[in-house]
């Protein structure tokens, strides 16, 4: 009884208003949280901000926190809404289920393991993103995909920070690139980085070395750690090079450009499924 329980996860419900997202998902990271899902809670309207950039924002937002069933009551000060269980096999198998292969721009498919390649697929990422984050189908990582795509990284040199499953790095090699390069703070997910690639072709060291500099600096994660990186990802950035940051919420753009702008130009700003993606020119 004790040792199912252990092998469990749940699910948590929050609902949150807009302004105060940002420090509720920084105490629920904090707090253990396995995963944390932003969505706009039923019945809220979208709401169109005529600043400077299209932003899209909920008043209310739906936070849906992945954690260990042991862990829940971490979290009872929070006030969650409610809760459901979530078996650990079958969490791993429906992820899998409903990871569909994905074509991005018509071009580039990525085909997750537990599938097989389409005879008409044609440039294929091979992917197995076990514990990773980037199996592709993910906002922030469709839109840097698709980036990547329409700005196909030919004869340059990319570096993925925070790289995860690795699928940015891999993608820009299958697009092109001649150098690629990446860095998790996540060890387990450097190493399923590692796997990726091998099971791509690709056999080079694409371990981030110290010193290093790229044309293309791409950087989806989320805003506390983009503001801890500012420098970093600058001293990785050639001069004129490009920075793609993703992971971002509209709210939190005129946080994002406050840190960013003194060191970069805004290129452009475009938005999926209220995630953001920031592209920089060095
Ligand atoms: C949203 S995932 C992105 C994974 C993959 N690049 C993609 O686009 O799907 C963010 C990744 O950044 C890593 N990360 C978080 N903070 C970091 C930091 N300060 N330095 C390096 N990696 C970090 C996480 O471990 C995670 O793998």
């Amino acid at each position: 009884m004790v040792d199912s329980f252990l092998n469990m996860y749940k699910e948590i419900f929050f609902s949150v208003k807009s302004d105060g997202v940002e420090s509720f998902t920084d105490a629920l990271s904090e707090l253990g949280a396995l995963s944390v899902t932003i969505e706009c809670l039923e019945g809220q309207e979208i709401i169109k901000d005529e600043a400077q950039f299209e932003a899209e924002y909920w008043d209310l937002n739906k936070v849906t926190v992945l954690i260990s069933a042991e862990d829940e009551v971490k979290f009872a000060h929070l006030n969650p809404l409610n809760s459901t269980i979530v078996p650990d096999l079958d969490w791993v198998l429906e992820m899998q289920k409903n990871t569909p292969i994905q074509v991005i721009g018509e071009t580039l498919w990525i085909v997750p393991s537990w599938h097989k390649v389409p005879v008409d697929a044609k440039e294929v990422l091979l992917l197995d993103p076990k514990n990773a984050f980037g199996t592709g189908d993910h906002p922030t990582t469709h839109l840097c995909l698709e980036w990547l795509v329409k700005n196909r990284p030919t004869g340059k040199t990319v570096i993925d920070y925070g790289c995860g499953s690795g699928i940015l790095m891999i993608a820009a090699k299958k697009l092109g690139s001649t150098k690629i390069s990446g860095y998790d703070i996540d060890s387990g997910s450097m190493k399923v980085m590692h796997q990726n690639c091998r099971e791509n072709g690709i056999e080079e060291d694409v371990t981030l070395v110290a010193g290093a500099v790229a044309d293309i600096v791409l950087a989806n994660i989320h805003l506390g750690p983009l503001l801890t990186l500012v420098h970093t990802l600058k001293d990785l950035c050639k001069p004129k090079g490009v920075l793609v940051l993703s992971g971002i919420l509209p709210f939190q753009l005129p946080q994002l450009l406050e840190a960013y702008l003194p060191h970069f130009s805004l290129n452009s700003v475009d938005t999926m499924n209220g995630w953001m993606r920031v592209v920089l020119r060095r």
